[in-house]
């Protein structure tokens, strides 16, 4: 009994999240199983009249042999031993295509239910606040969409199969019932007692399945790291280092999956020579101990087999199940967190920047340290405002608040009078082009890069993006021909130096071209002239586009309207170039005389 209770609930609870998930397409799968059990246990009750015909064994009177004589009856089919042959012969063809078909359709069930599982975690990862997401490891993302669905669409398909085979048992073990209970419970109670020896085995292997998945997310980890930082690893002969810790997560993984794989076949091969023996104990005892006749033995032999079979594959498969189920666990969880962590995005919609964003008494922290202190500050439509600092000052967080990926924990943010918290954020976003601190490449054509994929009117998209390209100087590493080749750019743009990864960055920005454009040290990998072929580029948008811009290296933001100076998460000073530098004390001219040095 404390045995029955955890799979009942088990078998419940499990239920309830396929059911959700695969709605109808479970149903009708199992109700193939139903159809399926029905059809084979009819083949197996003509045995009756094959053996009354073929007088191998006397017949008596019994529901099941009734039915079967019913059925030559209602159709008036003589029933011959070929008669009777070739039917079971047609039920069994009909049986095995059932099964052929429910195994196509589970098939089909489990590929669907992986891709709407990748979808709904990629699309809840995309919707998720930015703080969350960046408090999870690229590599436990990574495997919970790659590795983890997969564990999670082989625990569904080993749990619909225990749910048909568990409905072919009731039909089996009903019938059998109807020919000799007696029989059939002492086969059940065997069949139950010899489940329950077992119950050590399916704990081991749900504790194994589910360190098996911390230790696939550990594994992506160190995997995503080395493959990230090689450059360095290599320059520096330190890959070894990583590839231990790769080494030693595999080498946990190959113990946890002999584990399970022994334990599975471990427990087959019992209940195999179980099932056999079983059956051999139960005709011995009734024809030779109790002396009846063969018929209904036989029968309920044949039945039996086909139980214990169904048993065999259901515990093989509630094994599997447990052995996968890791996965479907942390991918439900993740699911419900993902959900739980959606960022609001409802609210105005924003078409576009007319006046001005306002920061008031903003104040951010990541944790307990203040990044942001009382931020007070205005960026004008059409304006080019710089933010200058030192590392740490909080400039890229700033940019974080503005483009509403991360919120204040005080203080407001305003655009054009409406506050952010009553925007839609992604129409806010959309009016951004942000070339980031690390600068974004992708693993494509620099055409690609620069378009992020448009569609539409070729000709003219591609004179965009060769518009694009010219404004951001790509010329002078790539010509024409080469923007529009398909060649890719490598890994995060490895096939390009710093300055050319740049280049490329804030060309897509000037092909998106929204009305505000942040630079976070956009230009810092140039060398001067082409810093200032860019500068020079980006001054002829400053009439009809609001521009923010961060740099360390000063001359960058000469041509500013207004530059805050941040120190600490505080605005320590602000201005206009020109009159910061004329105050004798102020930071900003030291900072500016040491860089002239
Ligand atoms: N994801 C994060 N979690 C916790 N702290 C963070 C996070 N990102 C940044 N910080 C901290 O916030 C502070 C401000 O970082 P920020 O990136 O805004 O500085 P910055 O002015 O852009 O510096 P730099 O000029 O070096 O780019 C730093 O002290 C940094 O350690
Ligand atoms: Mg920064």
């Amino acid at each position: 009994m404390k045995f029955n209770l955890p799979v009942v609930s088990t078998l419940v609870r499990n239920y309830w999240i396929f059911q959700r998930l695969a709605g109808y397409k479970l149903h009708l799968f199992l109700l193939c199983a139903l159809v399926g059990g029905l059809i084979s246990s009819f083949g197996i009750a003509l045995l009756f009249p094959l053996l009354a015909a073929s007088q191998i064994t006397p017949v008596q009177a019994n529901p099941l042999a009734n039915f079967a004589e019913g059925v030559f009856t209602y159709f008036s089919i003589e029933m011959s031993i070929t008669n009777i042959i070739v039917m079971m012969l047609g039920v069994f063809f009909l049986q095995a295509l059932l099964t052929f078909l429910q195994n196509a359709y589970r098939v089909y069930i489990k590929a669907t239910l992986g891709r709407d599982w990748q979808e709904k975690l990629l699309s809840c990862y995309g919707n998720i606040e930015y703080e969350y997401a960046i408090s999870k490891s690229t590599g436990f993302i990574n495997n919970l969409i790659t590795i983890e669905v997969k564990r999670a669409v082989s625990a569904f398909s080993a749990f619909s199969i225990m749910l048909a085979n568990l409905i072919s048992i009731f039909v089996y073990v009903g019938i059998s019932l109807q020919l000799s209970w007696r029989v059939t419970l002492g086969g059940a109670l065997a069949a139950g007692l010899m489940m329950v020896s077992m119950k050590s085995g399916y704990r081991y292997s749900k504790r194994f399945s589910r360190e098996t998945s911390d230790q696939n997310t550990k594994l992506n980890e160190f995997l995503l790291q080395t493959i990230q930082n090689y450059k360095y690893l290599k320059s520096t002969a330190t890959f070894p280092i990583m590839f231990r810790k790769v080494s030693s997560s595999l080498n946990t993984l190959v113990s946890l999956q002999v584990k399970l794989g022994v334990i599975k076949w471990v427990l087959k091969a019992i209940l195999e020579i179980a099932a056999i023996s079983m059956v051999l104990v139960l005709f011995y005892f009734e024809v030779v101990v109790r002396g009846h006749s063969a018929d209904s033995i036989v029968v309920i032999c044949w039945f039996f087999f086909k139980t214990i079979n169904r048993v065999n594959s259901f515990s093989h498969n509630w094994n599997g199940f447990f052995a996968t189920e890791g996965g479907l666990v942390i991918v439900t969880k993740a699911i419900k967190n993902l959900e739980n962590y959606r960022e609001k995005i409802t609210g105005k919609n924003i078409k576009s920047f007319s006046d001005k964003i306002k920061l008031t008494d903003v104040c951010f922290s990541y944790s307990d340290k203040t990044t942001l202190d009382n931020v007070n500050l205005t960026i004008g439509k059409n304006k080019t405002i710089a933010f200058v600092g030192e590392s740490g000052a909080g400039k890229s967080t700033l940019v974080d608040l503005l483009t509403g990926i991360l919120k204040p924990n005080s203080g407001s943010l305003t655009i054009d009078g409406i506050d952010y918290d009553e925007v839609d954020k992604n129409s806010l976003r959309h009016l951004f082009s942000y070339v980031t601190q690390d600068v974004t490449v992708f693993d494509d054509s620099v055409a690609n890069n620069i378009s992020l994929w448009e569609q539409g009117n070729e000709v003219e998209i591609r004179q965009r993006i060769e518009e694009a390209a010219r404004l951001a100087h790509c010329s002078e590493f790539l010509s024409e021909n080469e923007v529009s080749d398909e060649a890719r750019t490598g890994d995060r743009g490895v096939k390009f130096s710093g300055g050319q990864r740049q280049r490329i960055a804030i060309a897509r920005e000037l092909f998106r071209s929204p009305d505000i454009l942040i630079l976070d040290e956009a230009t810092s990998a140039l060398d001067t002239t082409s810093e200032l072929s860019i500068r020079n580029s980006i001054d002829g948008l400053k009439k009809d586009k609001t521009i923010i811009i961060i740099a360390h290296r000063l001359s960058t933001i000469k041509n500013s309207d207004y530059i805050y100076v941040l120190e600490q998460g505080k605005i320590v000073e602000h201005g206009s170039y020109d009159q910061l530098i004329q105050i004798t004390e102020s930071k900003f001219r030291k900072m500016v005389e040491i860089q002239n040095r």
